[in-house]
């Protein structure tokens, strides 16, 4: 996080993302030859960087709730590697059609779509294993770990808002503003706000701080995917590492789109308001998870 750089949170995120990185570039999942094709795929997609904001939330939160995050570390990769399913997913030809993510060609023009469909598919059996196999903790907290994520991005999570949002393709700016809040929930929101309740539930954390901090992280979700319509109409390919302009080209049901480009900053603003006040509520040391927050807000890429 830039906004603190030379603070005990900056340099506390650093180190989040340095375990993290060093942890998924330990990640080769089989010695099989004949599936070495399938792994060049899946490591192509995971270690092209990106930002690393839902693991490096879900270590933040472990920490403020007392937990050593790189106790966590099965499970935030098990995170990522999600969320990077999502992504080679959502750039097929199906779907958003994208040819560039993470600042090279997508999984699909690189290996094929039937490759990149497997590789997400992999990925989600992957983040399994790592929670069930690797993850430290007591049974009941291992199976509510598994249970968030099942939740999260299922129906009710990350694929049905994909599916709406599919679904409101070309309606963009016709699209009423209670879906649009829901489309991004599900989408995006869903899947942050578990990467922070994940790191807390390993860390033990009561019920209502746990609320607290979904509330916090529910919001701040929302805000990414507001502030990711806003770039997508505002930044460069260059700056992005993925295609700017495509909402508008596809007729996406965007904030931009509904409330213009103003209107979506404000709307940006509001939900971080809403974190900042949600983390007023949690006991501990939140002054990282404020960053996080600002840096989801003001962020550039
Ligand atoms: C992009 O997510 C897709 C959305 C859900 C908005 P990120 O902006 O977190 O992508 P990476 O992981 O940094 O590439
Ligand atoms: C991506 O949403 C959401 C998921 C992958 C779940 P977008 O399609 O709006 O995000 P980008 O702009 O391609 O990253
Ligand atoms: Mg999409
Ligand atoms: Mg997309």
């Amino acid at each position: 996080m830039d906004s603190a750089a030379g603070s005990a949170s900056a340099s506390r995120w650093e180190s989040h993302r340095r375990a993290f990185e060093a942890y998924l570039r330990g990640l080769t999942f089989s010695d099989e030859r004949r599936l070495a094709g399938l792994v060049e795929a899946m490591r192509y997609a995971m270690l092209a960087g990106g930002k690393r904001v839902r693991p490096t939330l879900c270590m933040e939160c472990a920490w403020v709730f007392g937990a050593d995050p790189e106790r966590v570390l099965p499970s935030a990769a098990a995170i990522e590697l999600i969320h990077t399913y999502s992504l080679i997913h959502d750039d097929l030809p199906a779907m958003d059609d994208d040819d560039y993510r993470r600042g090279q060609p997508t999984t699909h023009k690189k290996y094929g779509e039937a490759m990149a469909i497997l590789a997400g598919d992999a990925f989600f059996g992957e983040a399994l294993t790592l929670i069930t196999v690797h993850q430290k903790g007591t049974c009941e907290q291992v199976v509510e770990v598994v249970r968030e994520l099942a939740d999260s991005t299922g129906v009710a999570g990350m694929v049905g808002g994909q599916v709406m949002d599919m679904d409101h393709t070309g309606v963009g700016a016709g699209t009423d503003p209670e879906t649009l809040f829901m489309i991004h929930k599900y989408k995006t929101g869903a899947l942050i706000k578990s990467s922070a309740r994940i790191g807390a539930i390993l860390a033990g954390v009561g019920e209502e701080e746990q609320a607290a901090i979904s509330e916090y992280a529910s919001e701040l979700g929302l805000c990414f995917q507001i502030v990711d319509d806003v770039l997508n109409a505002t930044a460069t390919t260059a700056e992005l590492g993925k295609s700017a302009g495509s909402d508008a080209e596809q007729g996406k049901a965007t904030f931009v789109g509904v409330f213009g480009l103003e209107g979506a900053r404000q709307e940006a603003d509001a939900s971080v308001e809403r974190a900042l006040a949600a983390l007023e509520r949690v006991h501990g040391e939140t002054s990282g998870l404020r960053e996080m927050a600002l840096f989801v807000r003001h962020r550039g890429s």
